[in-house]
């Protein structure tokens, strides 16, 4: 039978709405993205974002079913991110698909962002269990096992800043646009790693992170090297910073993957896109790892969007876990805790 998901995805700053079909299949994808709106800020402003997905969505939804070239009873249920994310951002998503689902009398099916971007590489390749994600997004650093579809145990999380708030706060000291993440990776690209910056937690009995130190660091360099008037190299900051960031995540993963029994690694969230980190990990996982598939979803599904949402719904809904017309926007959701079950 032909599944089709319409998705919805308004966590944080990007509207989103796709069509997807039997778990796998982009039909659609739009994403409308308010960097431009929030770039003057130095990063997202939650209420100039509430405003934008109030504009956007019901557009999305348009465009989403018309690209998809399907109609509302085609559709075998609407799905919604129902967190982490932005309070107001994701009740602009859910308020939506809630109305949409009751008025064409279809299921809602309540997804977490963080599961919708290790889905996102069910998009490209089939998923074999058990297998390890690595979850690097501007919020969330995490290695998450995952025995089963549907099941997923953090084993290791940062204790301070996200990978990618990392990669923005130190992009702010150095005066570049937010998000800062895919411009510190090309300049990363041009010099070298001469300046030394802390590795937290690399020798560390456990699957933890730590940028906080790093950021420090970062900026306490930036500042001293100003006070006494001396020249930093650009890009070989960049390059310097990056490489902290990138042996840190590499040899965490792969320590995590040694000892969890995992067929495949799947790298997912916005860090994900980092050319870096995709270089390293790979020769990385060829060298330590020949028994383990490494998955990088394509760039355009590695930042959010709707696509990864459809594909983790598809799960949610083959068991069964639908929501009712009271499903409420929960910013600090997490992953659904199998044993407390
Ligand atoms: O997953 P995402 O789109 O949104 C969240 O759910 O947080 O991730 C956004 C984060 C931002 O911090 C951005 O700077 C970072 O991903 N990012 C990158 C790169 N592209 C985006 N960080 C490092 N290298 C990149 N190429
Ligand atoms: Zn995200």
């Amino acid at each position: 039978m032909r599944e089709l998901i319409l998705a919805i995805e308004s966590s944080c700053d990007e509207t989103s709405v796709a069509v997807i079909e039997n778990g796998v299949e982009i039909l659609s994808n739009i994403v409308a993205s308010q960097i431009k709106s929030h770039q003057r800020f130095g990063g997202v402003v939650p209420e100039v974002a509430s405003r934008h997905h109030v504009e956007q969505i019901t557009l999305c939804i348009e465009e989403a079913l018309e690209e998809a070239n399907v109609t509302v009873e085609d559709l075998t249920a609407v799905a919604v991110t129902q967190g982490p994310g932005l309070v107001g951002s994701l009740l602009i998503g859910i308020s939506a698909a809630k109305a949409f689902a009751w008025a064409h009398q279809l299921p809602l099916i309540p997804v977490n962002h963080m599961a919708g971007h290790i889905y996102a590489a069910r998009l490209v390749e089939e998923l074999a269990f058990p297998l390890m994600a690595l979850l690097v997004s501007g919020g969330h650093t995490e290695l998450v096992y995952m025995a089963e579809d549907g099941s997923f145990e953090i084993i290791g999380e940062t204790r301070d800043d996200a990978a990618g708030e990392a990669y923005d706060k130190v992009g702010r000291v150095l005066g570049l646009a937010y998000p800062s993440g895919k411009e510190i990776d090309q300049l990363a690209h041009q010099g070298q790693d001469t300046y030394q910056f802390p590795r937290a937690m690399l020798h560390e009995d456990n699957f933890d992170f730590s940028f906080s130190g790093l950021k420090s660091a970062f900026i306490n360099l930036v500042h001293n090297a100003k006070q006494k008037g001396e020249e930093l190299v650009l890009v070989d900051l960049a390059a310097s910073f990056q490489a902290s960031v990138i042996d840190v995540l590499v040899a965490k993963t792969v320590r995590a993957c040694e000892q969890y029994p995992v067929k495949q690694l799947v790298v997912a969230g916005g860090v994900a896109a980092n050319q870096g980190l995709r270089e390293k990990l790979t020769v990385a996982v060829e060298t330590h790892l020949p028994q383990v598939k490494v998955i990088f979803p394509p760039l355009r599904l590695c930042g959010d969007n709707a696509a990864m949402i459809g594909a983790a719904a598809h799960v949610t809904l083959s068991q069964g876990q639908l929501a009712c017309m009271d499903l409420n926007a929960n910013p600090s959701l997490v992953f659904p805790n199998k044993k407390d079950e």
